[in-house]
């Protein structure tokens, strides 16, 4: 790739001699404008982009008319990796989701006119599990905050946390500013965190990653898992757990990206912080309540917040054993996975057993208010937007117990 910087006064002159069309020139204005914004010395090109704004429930008639007008103006893509965020429903399956007919028509016109501009796949938060992945130190676009703080933090590649709009320009361009997490001194932890509790699973370091937003917020931490010895419980976070920290940290307030010593690629660079958090047993306890509403039963199970790897399908998968969800389940995860699931016969055998694997989508950006009350998810940042985008009440418990939720109706 090719790191030099593209000056600012090089894209005010090709905005003078006219663009490559009137989307090329507007998509060149947003990021001068924002350049300028954040006193970017120039413009860095990226090799990746991940765009945000897909879901109709999010973007709306005028999101709607806004893409379709770039899309008939000639936008096209740069010669990129360019993948979408998920979209409000699963683009076969949404008459099953109970996806209103209208909805499902404006969300199909807004996958088309991305398309057109030549940005029609991905429809995940992971796009590093669909061929979208970037790797240490390269410079890439991406929007939605769980992804851009796992490229950041596990991959080592470089990227501020971009608005739908100035990710869409950076995929039309192949630039984006350079400033922010581009830069090496952005990239230094400001808050050690010491983890004394026990992590085992997802559910755990999602609520890491809330506690840290929530008592730090702006911070990039510096975590240290094994500072008073979590013992012979201690090890490393794998994959979902990973997920799970990078979707909850800037969803609560934290900057979206974090160093785990001795394991993630840049924490070596670094040395530990003087501020300290301390994250325990009571700090866990405490935070998992504040992400639970008083109730005792739930109308529907998500799981897959991000969109679930493949081990985290065959979890799910040995937790119900040969039992039937009694209450709707969703298990959300990409394309790209869903067909793995399938060819491992992991999709048909869960959907026998009342588990629906959505694709596309998740219980968060699909139109859910007014058809459920209440959710049971294992994801911090699902806990924090279902309250928020549909109105659910919300239980946020170990996918154990999600898993019982879906047998019974009855959360914890
Ligand atoms: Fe992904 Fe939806 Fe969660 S976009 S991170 S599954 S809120």
């Amino acid at each position: 790739m090719d790191l030099s910087l593209v000056p600012l006064t090089e894209l005010e002159r090709r905005l003078r001699e006219g663009e490559r069309g009137p989307a090329s020139a507007k998509a060149t204005e947003l990021l001068l404008a924002l350049a300028k914004v954040y006193h970017a010395e120039g413009m860095v090109r990226v090799g990746s982009v991940q765009v945000s704004g897909v879901s109709f429930h999010n973007l709306g008639d005028p999101g709607l008319d806004f893409l379709e007008e770039w899309a008939r103006s000639s936008a096209r893509a740069a010669r990129l990796v360019a993948t979408l965020n998920p979209a409000g429903m699963d683009l076969e399956r949404w008459e099953e989701m109970g996806v209103d007919p209208g909805f499902a028509r404006k969300q199909l016109r807004i996958i088309a006119a991305y398309e057109a501009m030549g940005i029609g796949s991905g429809l995940t938060c992971t796009p590093y599990l669909a061929g979208n992945l970037p790797l240490l130190g390269q410079h890439v676009a991406w929007a939605e905050s769980s992804a851009v703080t796992f490229a950041n933090s596990v991959l080592g590649a470089r990227t501020n946390r971009h608005g739908g709009p100035a990710a869409l320009a950076a995929a039309l361009t192949g630039m984006a500013p350079f400033h922010g997490l581009h830069l090496d001194e952005a990239r230094s932890p400001d808050l050690r965190v010491e983890v004394t509790a026990d992590l085992f699973e997802p559910f755990h370091f999602g609520l890491l990653g809330a506690f840290i937003g929530m008592e730090a917020s702006g911070a990039l931490p510096y975590i240290i898992l094994s500072a008073h010895g979590n013992g012979p419980k201690e090890r490393a976070p794998d994959l979902a757990c990973l997920k799970a920290l990078s979707a909850a940290l800037p969803t609560f307030g934290a900057r979206p990206m974090f160093h785990i010593q001795g394991f993630t690629p840049e924490a070596h660079l670094h040395q530990p912080p003087e501020p300290c958090l301390r994250f325990g047993p009571k700090e866990l306890e405490r935070t998992s309540a504040s992400l639970n509403d008083p109730v005792d039963r739930v109308d529907l199970v998500c799981l897959g917040c991000p969109h679930a790897a493949l081990d985290e399908i065959i979890a799910v998968s040995d937790l119900m054993g040969q039992r039937r969800a009694k209450i709707t389940f969703w298990l959300a995860t990409s394309r790209a996975v869903f067909e793995l699931a399938r060819g491992a016969g992991l999709v048909g055998s869960l959907e026998d057993r009342g588990v629906m694997v959505i694709r596309d989508t998740c219980f968060v950006v699909a139109p859910l208010s007014g058809r459920f009350h209440s959710v049971a998810t294992d994801s911090a940042k699902g806990c924090y937007y279902g309250r928020g985008h549909n109105r659910l009440k919300v239980r946020t418990l170990p996918l154990e117990q999600c898993v019982e939720a879906a047998l019974t109706g009855r959360a914890g």
